[in-house]
């Protein structure tokens, strides 16, 4: 059977059903093509899930450590019922994944379920239940994103070696486990694993945990949380393999030149994700891949073929849902005809840990690398914030870099509660081209962790209100 469409999204991620809610919009007949689940990755086993999760195992927390603080009584009995705790994880993503439904629905976009792969340029085989189907369309989008990295000797059965889709789904909390990668994945799931109660050891080869994906100060915070609250954490840790001893599982690893064994009931394997660009016989039909094997896409995120377009994990870093649909956004514009190409000035970035760490803009090594030699750096602590106080959320600080002579903001980096809400403010001041003045001057909502945008910002010009200044400078207020 034959199908013909205007365009054609392959793979309903938030790419995917972005791109083809948009391009519907605009008054194409489009279809998206979807293998497995309506939200992709990011609504049924990564964002959303790993935030149910996480949520829950803080709510756990706050309740059995924080509440008695603050004068409840008998929280310390309170137990995890791991199988309701996943049926409710699951009712979030069921729900989330069922809006997606509907929404293209509303938007008469026409959805197959199946895999597709590319016959030609121009045609697609897509296998369904019922049979093999053929879509020739004017435009084609491939959002098919991407999967965990394996290392040998650690083959994923999701049963002793789990992936973050293995870590998301446990009938039981493991009593012991080891997490092999300490970046964006290990570290999420380490912290709420090991607030549900697992004894939790993480094996980060590099020299530092986050390294490159986080302000290193930031990540200090969590790091020195994160062994406070007793997960074990070591860096320059290369696991080697492992064996299996009745239900344990035994882990060799090289930790800084020595070898050491850890036991543990699972192993997480946490050490990065690839594009899926080896699938959908990209290659086979002259679509460019890069080295690292993203397919190459150009500004308006076109490949060397000029109907095909690219967007999400497949089409390079920063893998990360908002990255992807906004991509997804551009694509559908770019089809028809807007003046429209990805010139986005920051792609804000979360670590869910606890605290959580958000960032936008430059660190001051990036400032540096492009030409900002002389900054002017401020920092303010959550300690110095009433609503930080009243929550029990002191941990961590908020940093602002802004060029020394234009003040002009570069760099925003926070760590503590609700860095993943306070970060909007400053994406948005960065692509505006906001200035220090711009953020001390403008009255922020008290009792609020929002004010210590504007404090920071007070910091950085030498007279924050709530902290005291280094030196006493007696600087002039921002608008003298
Ligand atoms: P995907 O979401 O991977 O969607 C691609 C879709 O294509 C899939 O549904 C797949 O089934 C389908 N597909 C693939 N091949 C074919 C084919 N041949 N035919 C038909 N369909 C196909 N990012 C954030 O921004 N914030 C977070 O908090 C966050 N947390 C995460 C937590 C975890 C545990 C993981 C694993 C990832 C997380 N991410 C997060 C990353 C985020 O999930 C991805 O960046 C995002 O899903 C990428 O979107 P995408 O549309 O490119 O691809
Ligand atoms: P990652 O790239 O964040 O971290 C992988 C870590 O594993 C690195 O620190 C690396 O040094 C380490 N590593 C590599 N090989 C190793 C080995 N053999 N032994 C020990 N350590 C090793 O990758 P991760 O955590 O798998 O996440 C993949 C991507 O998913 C992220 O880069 C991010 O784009 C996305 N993501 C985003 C989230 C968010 O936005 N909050 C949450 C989860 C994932």
């Amino acid at each position: 059977m034959s199908m013909n469409f205007d365009v054609c999204v392959i793979g309903a991620g938030p790419g995917g059903y972005v791109a083809a809610i948009r391009s519907a919009q605009l008054g194409y007949k489009t279809v998206v093509i979807e293998r497995e689940y309506l939200g992709g990755v990011c609504l049924n086993v990564g964002c959303i899930p790993s935030k149910a999760m996480i949520a829950a195992a803080h709510f756990l927390h706050k309740t059995q450590h924080e509440a008695p603080k603050m004068g409840f009584e008998g929280t310390e009995g309170i137990k995890v019922n791991m199988s309701k705790l996943k049926n409710w994880k699951q009712s979030v993503c069921d729900k989330m994944s069922g809006g997606v439904s509907q929404l293209l629905k509303g938007n008469k976009v026409e959805v197959i379920s199946g895999e597709a792969s590319f016959k030609t340029v121009n045609e697609l085989s897509v296998k369904t239940k019922n049979g093999d189907k053929t879509i020739t369309a004017k435009y084609f989008v491939i959002a098919t994103g991407s999967r965990p990295i394996e290392i040998p000797g650690f083959k994923p059965d999701e049963k002793d070696i789990l992936t973050s889709t293995g870590a998301l789904d446990l009938e039981k909390v493991p009593q012991k486990i080891v997490t092999i990668g300490g970046g964006y994945i290990g570290l999420e799931i380490s912290s709420y694993l090991q607030k549900l109660g697992s004894e939790v050891t993480v094996l980060e080869a590099g020299g530092a945990l986050l390294k490159g994906s986080a302000d290193a100060e930031c990540v200090k915070v969590v790091e020195r949380k994160l062994k406070k609250s007793g997960v074990k954490v070591h860096t320059s840790a290369f696991a080697k393999s492992y064996k299996k001893q009745g239900n344990k599982l035994l882990v060799t690893a090289e930790i800084k030149g020595k070898l050491e064994t850890v036991e543990a009931d699972k192993i997480l394997l946490t050490v990065g994700r690839r594009p899926n660009s080896d699938q959908l016989n990209i290659k086979a039909v002259g679509i460019k891949v890069n080295e690292s094997g993203f397919v190459q896409i150009n500004p308006q995120c076109r490949t060397n073929i000029p109907h095909i377009f690219a967007i999400g994990d497949i089409a390079g870093q920063p893998m990360l849902a908002h990255k992807a649909s906004h991509e997804g956004v551009l694509v559908a514009e770019v089809i028809a005809g807007h003046n429209r190409v990805y010139d986005a000035k920051t792609v804000p970035a979360v670590i869910f840990t606890d605290p959580e760490i958000a960032s936008a803009g430059w660190t001051e090594e990036q400032c540096k690398q492009n030409g900002h030699h002389e900054l002017k750096i401020g920092k303010f602590p959550f300690a110095a914030n009433g609503r930080a106080v009243a929550i029990l959320e002191t941990d961590g600080f908020i940093k602002i870099i802004a060029d020394e002579k234009t003040h002009i903001v570069l760099g925003v980096h926070i760590v503590g509660p609700e860095a993943s809400n306070l970060i909007s403010e400053a994406v948005l001041g960065i692509e505006m081209g906001v200035r220090l003045e711009d953020l001390a001057l403008s009255i922020h909502p008290h009792p609020t962790l929002g004010e210590t945008m504007m404090e920071v910002a007070e910091a950085a010009l030498g007279h924050a209100v709530h902290v005291i200044n280094k030196p006493l400078t007696g600087a002039p207020r921002a608008n003298a």
